[in-house]
């Protein structure tokens, strides 16, 4: 039998009430593993974006969507601090696809596990598991927890 311990876990974070669940699992397992704590929130806009408005306001628009994002990550370091979790944190902005940055962020963290939830706050409640959770359980190297 091996003996797997996570040494670089990733969290990743899109505000919703699962995701905030899959930190607290997240930050539980890093305590107990002793493992560094990672948490990502990307945020996405459109091209389409873009043709709204200026360009000005499209930057004012990601510049607050950013800050959101950042809050989020706030209230997982706050929790770290407070259990005495290594803790590092990144918002990311995309125009592209979210699941592939949270990937390329997990590889540069060499983590060895990411936490994510079943759903998240953009999907319909009916769908059973998200698209962003699907593709990154699909598509990373490392093993995935879901939380539900
Ligand atoms: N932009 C994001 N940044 C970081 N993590 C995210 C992001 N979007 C989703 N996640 C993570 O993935 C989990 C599942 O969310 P997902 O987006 O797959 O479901 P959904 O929003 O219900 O459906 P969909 O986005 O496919 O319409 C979330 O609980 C969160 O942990
Ligand atoms: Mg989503």
């Amino acid at each position: 039998m091996t003996n797997e311990k996570f040494s670089n876990i990733v969290v990743a974070i899109d505000g919703s009430s699962l995701s905030k669940k899959a930190a607290d699992y997240a930050l539980s397992l890093a305590k107990e593993h002793n493992a560094k704590l990672s948490a990502v929130a990307v945020v996405k806009f459109h091209q389409a974006d873009a043709f709204r408005g200026s360009t000005s306001t499209l930057e004012k628009f990601i510049r607050k969507q950013a800050e959101i994002a950042q809050k989020w990550t706030e209230a997982v370091k706050t929790e770290a601090a407070r259990t005495d979790v290594k803790f590092e944190s990144k918002v990311i902005k995309t125009r592209t696809n979210v699941p592939e940055e949270i990937i390329k962020y997990a590889k540069d963290k060499r983590s060895d596990l990411i936490v994510l939830g079943t759903r998240g706050r953009t999907g319909f409640k009916k769908a059973l598991l998200g698209s962003v959770a699907s593709a990154v359980i699909t598509h990373a190297s490392c093993p995935v927890m879901v939380v539900r």
